[in-house]
């Protein structure tokens, strides 16, 4: 997508071929600033403090991640030790351990003198697949969303998303961004509620970002408003992305996703899910108990960080001092609540059938 009057990726190799850059997310909407991940460890790091974060995002870091190590080192138990350390970074997304082994499954058999080569392919190709990918779901979604503007009656289309999983959280086009983005490009006249997506704020700060980027209107909510205007018939679908999809179509992904999906079910608005294959989980079925939910720092929500008037970096402490906190990262929506998954292969129910059907799908 365009940013700043320029095409970016979220994350490329540097002109020396000696590491990857990535865009800074934490400096974001304020700065548009990239960085160097030239080591295994960095990549971690990247991963872990969420210069990158997003499901398909972390994936393709990790997988550059272990083709830096690879470059390093590529004996058996270096090679081993670093997608460990990788898969642990973020324990939530399953993109990530799904990036890892693919990388790992793909170095079987490949002498250590030829990995650093090879995975750096493979890492290439993954980043280059996450686009096609995320543009496939794009097309599922617009026929979807066509759908809802037809019955719109000549108003605007107002949909609601959550967190942010656009093109910042994959390497282009996002998942459940990029229906809206086709949306828009097909002249579809819409309408964008962001969930500002507390703690970290990915909605106001991220979302809100690249919409108004893409010249899309949006609208920043308090989480909390979402329910209301679903009540008041100013939602007219919510559409999400995912961490994590288990066998019978539960959805994991960012915390308060859950609360938008009870609103919407009890006002009738339909609940779409962007659900690239890779985060389906096929070895979990009880979504509720079995997918790990990441727990994060406590200062995520005792604090918010910001510009103030001055224009500088500023964090500030909301609650009294000494205030425990909280902070699971993500929650599971049931298959119940979902109305439709949109995946790289078609729209299906969240349902364990539908998601048998698109392992058999063209
Ligand atoms: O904690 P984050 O910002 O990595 O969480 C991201 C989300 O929950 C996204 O909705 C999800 O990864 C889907 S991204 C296309």
């Amino acid at each position: 997508v365009r940013a700043q009057g320029r095409h970016w990726r979220t994350i490329w190799p540097a002109a020396d071929g000696r590491a990857v850059e990535v865009i800074d997310q934490r400096v974001l909407p304020h700065r548009l600033e990239a960085v160097r991940i030239g080591t295994l460890a960095e990549a971690v790091a990247a991963i872990a403090g969420m210069t990158v974060r997003g499901a398909p995002l972390i994936g393709v870091t990790a997988a550059y991640g272990l083709a830096l190590q690879a470059a390093e080192d590529p004996g058996d138990e270096a090679m081993a030790q670093a997608a460990q350390r990788l898969k642990a970074a973020r324990p939530t997304a399953v993109n990530l351990a799904w990036a890892v082994d693919r990388l790992v499954a793909g170095l079987s058999g490949v002498p250590p003198g030829h990995r650093a080569r090879r995975a750096w392919q493979d890492a290439g190709d993954l980043a280059d697949e996450d686009v096609a990918t995320n543009a496939a779901i794009g097309r599922h979604g617009l026929s979807l969303l066509r759908e809802l503007a037809t019955r719109c009656g000549g108003r605007r289309l107002q949909l609601l998303t959550h967190c942010n999983a656009g093109w910042l959280a994959t390497v282009d086009w996002g998942t459940a961004l990029a229906p809206v983005y086709a949306a828009a490009e097909a002249g579809i006249d819409l309408h964008v509620w962001v969930d500002e997506t507390r703690p970290r704020n990915q909605g106001a700060a991220l979302t809100a970002w690249e919409l108004r980027e893409q010249g899309i209107d949006c609208t920043v909510i308090a989480d909390n408003a979402g329910g209301h205007l679903m009540q008041r018939g100013q939602v007219d679908a919510v559409i999400v992305g995912c961490d994590r999809v288990t066998a019978d179509g539960d959805v994991c992904n960012k915390i308060g996703t859950y609360l938008k999906a009870l609103a919407a079910h009890d006002n009738g608005v339909p609940f779409l899910v962007a659900m690239p294959l890779s985060t389906l989980d096929t070895g979990l079925s009880d979504g509720l108990r079995e997918v790990p939910i990441e727990e994060r720092p406590q200062r995520e929500v005792t604090h918010v960080r910001g510009r103030d008037a001055r224009g500088a970096d500023a964090e500030i402490q909301l609650v009294p001092d000494g205030t425990r906190a909280a902070n699971p990262a993500f929650d599971v929506t049931p298959a119940r609540l979902v109305t439709r998954l949109v995946t790289e292969r078609g729209v299906v129910p969240a349902t364990r059938d539908g998601l048998r059907a698109l392992g058999s799908a063209a």
